[in-house]
């Protein structure tokens, strides 16, 4: 199955891609976004796309091969962006795209343990190289530490009550796969507090996931260091995919000296591209643009 690339052509009418520009991807996935601004930016256009995911990079790196001479894969947490523009030679480019969170190979194909659905090893890392796994978080964190990762990341209510059938449970279980967690939240939640619309695991798995892989400290390195690498009048385009994240861009585009956003209200996707791309539900994209001397 390939990843559809969400609000993509929207990016793109906002970016404008120009040959001989350079623009960074700061979530290469399998390629979507990055496909379209290489062929948007023909002949001479380049993208610098960032991707700690060896797997994602590997088929990334295959579907683009017809541009390779134009693209650059980092293989490091786009948290670096500065730093890694530097180490390039670049100093300000014509645009970035942050497509955040996950893409459809990792939640149905890498079996790390994204979805509560099937039963996989807790892993939950993007990057499998790195940091600690979400059974190694749910075996060593404190009851306190682990219900406010459910609480502030996952926004889920029964956060105390399922940190401690954790903590109760794991003194006789080691929580090694994504079945073990869904049967725990659902004992740890009574019946009459399970949500309506979503399974009463989808939150804990959001919120772990978050923790694992440091997203909303990437997102705010990312929200801090992208500004000072724009051109004049560039545009900056995120896609996010829960409220956590859209409250951050939000908030750092309207607080931002030298960022004008471009989107009062968030752009979502459009009947046609929900009914052939579902991932693209909770999609939210805000752009904002580079403004020198404010
Ligand atoms: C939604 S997918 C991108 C999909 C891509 N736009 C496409 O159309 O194929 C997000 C990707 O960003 C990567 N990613 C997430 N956080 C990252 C980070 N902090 N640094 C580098 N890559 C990251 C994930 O591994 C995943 O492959």
């Amino acid at each position: 199955m390939t990843h559809l690339p969400v609000l993509a052509q929207e990016a793109i009418d906002f970016l404008q891609p120009v040959s001989g520009g350079v623009y960074v991807d700061t979530n290469l996935g399998l390629g979507g976004h990055s496909e379209l601004i290489l062929a948007a930016s023909a002949p001479a256009g380049r993208v610098i796309a960032f991707e700690w995911d060896p797997e994602a990079r590997r088929r990334a790196e295959a579907r683009l091969a017809p541009f390779a001479g134009r693209l650059t894969v980092v293989p490091r947490n786009f948290a670096t962006l500065a730093a890694s523009l530097a180490e390039l030679g670049i100093g300000e480019v014509d645009g970035i795209v942050a497509d955040l969170g996950l893409s459809s190979y990792q939640l149905d194909e890498s079996r790390r343990g994204f979805s509560f659905r099937g039963d996989e090893p807790l892993d939950m890392r993007m990057d499998p190289g790195q940091g600690r796994t979400a059974g190694e978080l749910l075996s060593r964190l404190s009851e306190e530490e682990l219900a406010d990762i459910f609480f502030y990341f996952g926004e889920e209510r029964q956060a105390r009550r399922i940190a401690a059938l954790i903590v109760a449970r794991r003194k006789t279980q080691a929580f090694k796969s994504t079945a073990e967690l869904v049967s725990l939240v659902e004992e740890a939640v009574p019946r009459r507090f399970h949500p309506p619309r979503i399974h009463v695991a989808t939150k804990v798995f959001q919120a772990l996931r978050i923790a694992v892989n440091h997203e909303l400290d990437n997102l705010l390195a990312l929200l801090e260091s992208a500004p000072q690498m724009l051109k004049n009048d560039a545009k900056f385009c995120v896609l996010s995919f829960h409220s956590l994240e859209d409250r951050l861009v939000k908030r750092a585009f309207a607080g931002h000296p030298a960022l004008e956003p471009l989107t009062r209200r968030p752009l979502v996707a459009s009947a046609a591209e929900l009914a052939v791309n579902p991932r693209a539900r909770s999609a939210k994209l805000r752009v904002a643009r580079k403004v020198e001397g404010r």
